[in-house]
């Protein structure tokens, strides 16, 4: 890296990218101010080099189609990686970093998936490899995560780190409105995209969360180990009912370990949170991460989890401290390896509170016939509710109850021997309630 310039090779000049050649634009002076030189980008791979660029100030930089002539060139001292996808992402990573090329990501996928590989690949090679970006865009959580709590044993993580998904469950909980009707509008709008999939089945906020759970637990948490839900089926009578009951739902990434046993938890799952909870207050595209230690007790970090210029602060700070880790002569050593063996709780060390919604035969007994099924395996009930149906329902009830806290083994047992009594004609839906009691 040359002592007075540093320059930089962009793979992808699309949303991200081009969010980060507006924003060294704009902060010249303060970037060069704090790390003691010039940063310029100097060339950027493209798909089509003929594509309207809008009305971005791209100065000299150069367009090029070819990812070799950024990774190869000995002029680039740092290499940003914003294509997106995985395979040839991965590739052109340990390429670059096989040329000792610093490398900063956005990319959450490659992470969650090759995040371990290529950070080793990185330190073989003394280089750093910085990803700030990829989970929750703007809001600086990973380096909150291993700097600034770095003296804490993290015990909880619940996050909402999926705008797309918490868009649609903010229209549907202030509007009343089903959930197809809302994501097609988020498409419209551009929230969310044409094949939303892998937000709203929950797979992007279960590669977050395994990056969040690797970084706070000290531990490699693969994507395969984290327990995905997402929230297509959900209705608007569960949000009707969560909110009469004084709850809200939410797509929610909840990371936990065990303080005695070490072993942890992962999963992103539609929760019901109480409706004074923080995260209850996370609205539309908006992200949050609530963290838990042992010595700081709550904390909370709220922010914009995606847009051109939220997310290039991310990877421009990590930019920054890729230049200043240059000139200190400390690159590649920042890094540091999990502390712990993986160690995965198990289905009775797992413990919530639920939420469950069913039509019912509506007859004497059968009210009692539910509740002594729940007795007879020791869970109680912290709510219940009984209606008679109105639409369509001749002769059933909905019954709605949350329960106290019991085991996932004991719930899902009771749950199958729900399905066979005869007089319940259907299970409509089963949430986790997470957060604490609603009042
Ligand atoms: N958008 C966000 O708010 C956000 C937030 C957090 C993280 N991220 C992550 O940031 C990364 C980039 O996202 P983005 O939204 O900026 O994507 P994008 O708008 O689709 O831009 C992708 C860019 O990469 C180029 N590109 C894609 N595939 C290529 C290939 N095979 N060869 C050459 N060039 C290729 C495209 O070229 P053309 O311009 O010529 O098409 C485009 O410039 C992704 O990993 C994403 O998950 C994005």
């Amino acid at each position: 890296m040359g002592q007075n310039e540093v320059k930089v090779g962009l793979l992808g000049l699309g949303t991200v990218g081009t969010g980060v050649v507006q924003l060294l634009n704009e902060h010249v002076q303060k970037i060069e101010h704090q790390v003691g030189g010039a940063v310029r980008v100097t060339k950027a791979l493209v798909a089509d080099k003929t594509k309207d660029r809008g009305d971005i100030d791209l100065n000299d930089l150069e367009l090029t189609e070819s990812a070799a002539e950024v990774i190869n060139d000995t002029e680039i001292d740092v290499v940003i990686e914003l294509i997106g996808g995985v395979e040839e992402a991965r590739q052109l990573i340990s390429d670059a970093l096989a040329n000792k090329k610093q490398v900063v990501t956005a990319n959450k996928d490659l992470i969650a998936m090759y995040g371990a590989e290529l950070l080793e690949k990185a330190a073989e090679n003394s280089c750093d490899l910085f990803y700030e970006a990829s989970v929750a865009g703007g809001i600086p959580i990973i380096r909150s995560l291993t700097e600034g709590l770095s003296a804490d044993q993290i015990t909880k993580m619940m996050g909402i780190v999926n705008g797309t998904t918490n868009y649609i469950l903010t229209k549907m909980n202030d509007e009343g409105r089903s959930y197809d009707d809302v994501l097609q509008e988020a498409k419209d709008l551009g929230f969310a995209e044409s094949d939303p999939t892998a937000d709203v089945e929950g797979l992007d906020a279960a590669r977050k969360m395994a990056i969040l759970a690797t970084l706070g637990f000290s531990m490699n948490v693969d994507l395969e180990d984290v327990d995905v839900r997402g929230i297509t089926t959900i209705s608007a009578e569960d949000m009707d009912y969560s909110e009469q009951l004084g709850y809200t739902i939410k797509l929610i990434g909840l990371a936990e370990r065990d303080t005695e046993t070490g072993k942890v938890d992962v999963s992103v799952q539609p929760a019901l949170l109480p409706a004074d909870h923080q995260l209850a207050a996370v609205k539309n595209e908006y992200n949050a991460v609530y963290v838990y230690g042992e010595a700081v007790g709550e904390t909370m970090f709220y922010g914009p989890g995606a847009g051109s210029l939220p997310t290039a602060t991310a990877v421009v700070s990590d930019l920054i401290t890729v230049v200043k880790n240059n000139n200190l002569g400390v690159s590649g050593r920042s890094m540091v390896p999990p502390q712990f063996e993986k160690s995965l709780k198990s289905d009775e060390d797992i413990r919530s509170k639920y939420f469950l919604r069913m039509h019912v035969k509506d007859e004497t007994g059968v009210f009692d016939e539910i509740t002594s099924l729940f007795s007879k395996h020791d869970i109680s009930f912290e709510k219940i509710l009984q209606v008679p149906l109105a639409k369509n329902g001749a002769g059933k009830a909905e019954v709605v109850m949350i329960t106290h806290e019991t085991s996932r083994t004991s719930y899902e047992v009771i749950y199958e021997k729900l399905k066979s009594m005869e007089s319940i004609h259907e299970l409509e839906s089963s949430y986790r309630v997470e957060g604490g009691t609603s009042e």
